[in-house]
């Protein structure tokens, strides 16, 4: 068999208005695999049932598949054909039947990574979203929901560890070197939820008790070697059981948890039911390997993939327009897990952090989409920032509005009402409306409308009474010219600057296009904390003088909103001198010497604070983004607060860093603070920095200080560059995660030779395009570094689209989610706009492109 699935799809169009209900449905499957890594021979029965009034054909979706043979109620059948890659089997007036079919698989010709595949000698699954059907011919839509008895036989020299969903009930040896094992899973669940591993593996063990006194196995699986790397994932687990019991009243629900990690993955994980499978670098972490960013990473995925067995598993989405049904949610339940285990500021400052990165500029680009999507050519391009993360602070902001009590009300009753359901966006709601006694009418627009809200804000005053006027627009994105104003709860407080009464923290809930919020009387104009908290994911518009904001960054008593303040001062600042006007150095200089003297017990929090925004963040404040522009500018406040504060950043440095076995949130923010250290005095080009860079790196006793010593290293060009490099890729050169580093940090440098740097790294014997993870750490981390992607004579874009070009016939997932980088075009200048719109043209011109890559490359040429 080959992968015949990317062969020319002409572009279909799935709408979700479209939906209707299956007309079979099939409440049980029995697998039989005889497993091999070139050839693996599938048996299914569907037990099939209709729940059509009148006779119809039962469809079963394939990809790539030859049915061997076809047998209905244990007869042979001839009633069938194919419909493309679909089986249609034709079973008169039945109403119940059970259809079996067997199939022969190849996983290791797979390389697209869904459906069954082999992974460094092992065999395992992806299914999430259609890739059941690669494995075998069935409905594959996440309504229809089975239980599931897999059986599976395999050498057992090759596979010695059989893993499936549920529970093992029985196995056993054939007298030809084979074993065999019986899993069952009683949990009715829709195929993307079905998981299989045969492999070499070794384990961690530990048990969890649930609340109810039920004991709980809990399995890591891995390569030999790497199980000394797994206790932080373990605890990670256990801590998730504990919360979820503890914050939400819900308890795990299989005497057995499993999770196995594969080294080629192309995502971060998978929460499929009781078997959870995960990217290798979500799960292992030592001190020496990881970094504490690699660390929370693991929690906070795992957490993630464990809160799925609620949200997403025990309740499911009904059609995949519903996808943020369960991402959404479980990704605000993984950040509120992760705020409680350590910093919460922090960790709410990360999150808004990526939100303005990833999903900011997609909300405002071609590929700008509704949290449910309306409709989608191919689904694996919607697992977005806007289906996760602003899925997200949606689900957040119902919280907020409804106050913790309430808020839990609303999802018990969610939990209760719809378990072992598919579920819709909309059950959500009505959830929380009537558990939290709330009318969401218009809230629900957030589900509809693409596009980041806009606040416009103006103070004004009337005989000592102040007030804010709010402008609230919605731009328009592709396929909705027109927006009508969101609902929001927005979290304000005013400040007397001069210490008089303040109007403390207040939570007002926006409605309208135009709304006037009284502020109560100040003496003079008050300084506003606005969006505490980051309340409601919107761009704000208010003009404050430097002077406001530096206050505010200094006596704000929300952290976030201290933090905001100096972001939007260090912003207005670089936004200013990339288009050409003066650039006021002094005030930003003065903010972060008061926001690190006054450290006081958070290092983790001034760390983040002290940072200069992105430079894709300073471009997405400007009419036309001039990476170059910003690039210089950005280098040179860094290099001002450098050199003024170049004691404190010495001091800093001159400290003993806590070792790197301490893990504790205090510890983690030393750490920070020490990288911020490095970064500010690199860039000062003070002649002994990079020597002290270097001595940093050889003395770092762990992952976190000697990456970031690395890194900062590479942007220079230094002997001790070299040097680092070199040391750093003989000793880890066979940890190929940790090798994913040393490529990722020379494709960010900012050296003017990154582009070809990239090039001769692709050329590299330890680069391939075969492993996500790899493509990831050169390609992905080069188009996040925007002066040498947009670098002006267009060789950056050359170099993405050549990559497209080559992967996709390989891996159409991993490479269309390049392409959004190259659609950003209509923000900057007309030179730039051509070329990137030229290389999207060399990809669609391309023969046999993917439906993946051509619907992403296809709506970023649309603009
Ligand atoms: N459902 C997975 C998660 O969010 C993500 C995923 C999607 C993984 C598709 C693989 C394929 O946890
Ligand atoms: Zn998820």
């Amino acid at each position: 068999m080959t992968d015949a699935s990317s062969s020319p799809v002409p572009p279909v169009t799935i709408h979700r208005s479209d939906y209707r209900p299956p007309e079979w449905q099939v409440p049980d499957i029995a697998l039989d695999f005889a497993l091999g890594l070139d050839t693996t021979r599938v048996g299914a029965a569907l037990s099939v049932v209709r729940h059509a009034d009148a006779p119809t054909p039962l469809t079963l979706r394939g990809d790539g598949l030859t049915p061997l043979a076809v047998c209905v109620d244990g007869e042979s059948w001839n009633d069938w054909h194919m419909e493309g890659a679909d089986l249609i089997v034709d079973l008169g007036d039945r109403t119940h039947a059970v259809v079996e079919v067997d199939t022969a698989i190849d996983p290791a010709a797979n390389t697209q990574l869904m459906g069954l595949y082999a992974s460094n000698g092992m065999l395992c699954t992806q299914c999430e979203a259609e890739g059941f059907r690669r494995i075998t011919f069935h409905p594959d839509r996440p309504d229809v929901l089975s239980r599931y008895k897999v059986r599976m036989t395999g050498d057992k020299t090759a596979f010695p560890i059989l893993l499936s969903n549920g529970n093992c009930i029985a196995k056993g040896e054939g007298d030809d070197g084979s074993h065999w094992a019986l899993w069952e899973d009683p949990w009715p669940k829709p195929s993307y939820l079905f998981a299989l591993v045969a492999g070499d593996l070794v384990v961690n063990r530990d048990s969890f008790t649930t609340m109810s006194g039920r004991k709980v196995e809990l399995g890591i699986w891995v390569r030999a070697g790497d199980e000394g790397r797994t206790g932080h994932a373990m605890q990670a687990l256990k801590d998730s059981m504990a919360w979820d019991e503890r914050v939400y009243g819900r308890e795990y629900d299989l005497d057995l948890f499993n999770i196995v990690a594969v080294s080629d993955f192309n995502m971060g994980a998978m929460e499929n039911k009781g078997l959870n499978i995960f990217n290798t670098r979500y799960i292992l972490a030592d001190p020496d390997t990881a970094t504490d960013l690699d660390y929370d990473g693991v929690q906070g995925v795992v957490a993630h993939e464990y809160f799925h067995n609620w949200s997403g598993n025990r309740v499911t989405c009904r059609d995949w327009f519903q996808l943020s049904l369960k991402e959404g949610f479980t990704v605000y339940r993984d950040q509120s897990f992760s705020a409680d285990m350590g910093s919460a500021p922090v960790k709410r400052i990360e999150d808004v952090r990526l939100l303005r990165a990833a999903q900011f500029p997609e909300d405002a680009g071609p590929l700008a989409h509704p949290i449910r999507p309306d409709s989608y050519q191919e689904i694996s391009n919607f697992y977005t920032a806007t289906v996760y993360n602003k899925g997200a602070e949606i689900i957040r902001m119902m919280a907020t509005l409804l106050g913790p009590q309430r808020f839990r009300a609303g999802t018990d009753l969610y939990f209760d009402r719809h378990d072992g359901e598919a579920a819709t966006c909309e059950d959500f709601v009505r959830a929380m409306e009537e558990g939290g006694a709330i009318d969401l009418t218009q809230f629900r627009r957030w589900y509809e409308q693409a596009g980041t809200p806009r606040l416009t804000l103006t103070l004004s005053e009337d005989q000592g009474q102040w007030a804010l006027d709010v402008v609230q627009t919605v731009p328009p994105t592709p396929g909705q010219p027109e927006k009508l104003p969101m609902m929001m709860p927005l979290r304000i407080a005013a400040f007397d600057r001069s210490g008089g009464a303040s109007l403390p923290d207040t939570l007002v809930t926006l409605t309208g296009a135009t709304q006037r919020i009284a502020l109560g009387a100040f003496g003079a104009r008050p300084a506003l904390s606005i969006n505490r908290g980051f309340s409601a994911p919107v761009i704000v518009d208010f003009e404050r003088a430097p002077g406001e904001l530096a206050w505010l960054a200094a006596h704000d008593d929300d952290p976030f909103a201290r933090y905001e303040a100096l972001q939007q001062l260090m912003l207005d600042t670089l936004v200013a001198a990339a288009a050409g006007n003066a650039a006021h150095h002094p005030a930003v200089i003065d903010a972060v010497t008061q926001t690190l003297r006054g450290r006081g017990d958070d290092p983790a929090f001034v760390a983040e604070a002290v940072l200069l925004p992105s430079e894709a963040f300073i471009g997405d404040q400007m009419l036309t983004v001039d990476p170059d522009a910003i690039r210089r500018e950005r280098l040179a406040l860094q290099a001002a607060i450098g050199r003024a504060l170049e004691d404190e950043w010495r001091a800093i440095l001159a400290g003993k860093a806590p070792p790197a076995t301490d893990l504790s949130p205090h510890a983690k923010g030393e750490r920070r603070l020490r990288g911020v250290a490095l970064a500010y005095l690199a860039a000062t080009g003070i002649a002994d920095i990079p020597a002290l860079v270097f001595g940093v790196f050889s003395d770092a006793d762990g992952m976190t200080e000697r990456q970031a010593a690395l890194a900062t290293l590479a942007h220079g060009d230094s002997d001790e560059r070299a040097h680092a490099l070199d040391i750093f890729y003989q000793r880890y050169r066979d940890n190929p995660l940790v090798l994913d580093k040393w490529f990722q940090v020379q494709a960010w440098s900012m050296r003017p030779d990154t582009v070809e740097a990239v090039h001769q790294l692709a050329e590299h014997p330890d680069f391939t395009l075969s492993n996500p993870n790899r493509v990831r750490s050169l390609y992905g981390a080069f188009t996040g570094n925007q002066a040498a992607f947009h670098q002006a004579d267009g060789a950056g874009y050359r170099l993405i689209a050549d990559l497209v070009i080559a992967l996709d016939p390989r891996n159409p997932q991993t490479a269309a989610r390049m392409i959004p980088p190259l659609g950003r075009w209509k923000r900057f200048d007309e030179a730039r706009a051509a070329m990137m719109r030229a290389e999207l043209e060399r990809i669609l011109a391309q023969p046999g492109l993917s439906r993946d890559t051509t619907e992403q490359a296809s709506k970023s040429l649309l603009g």
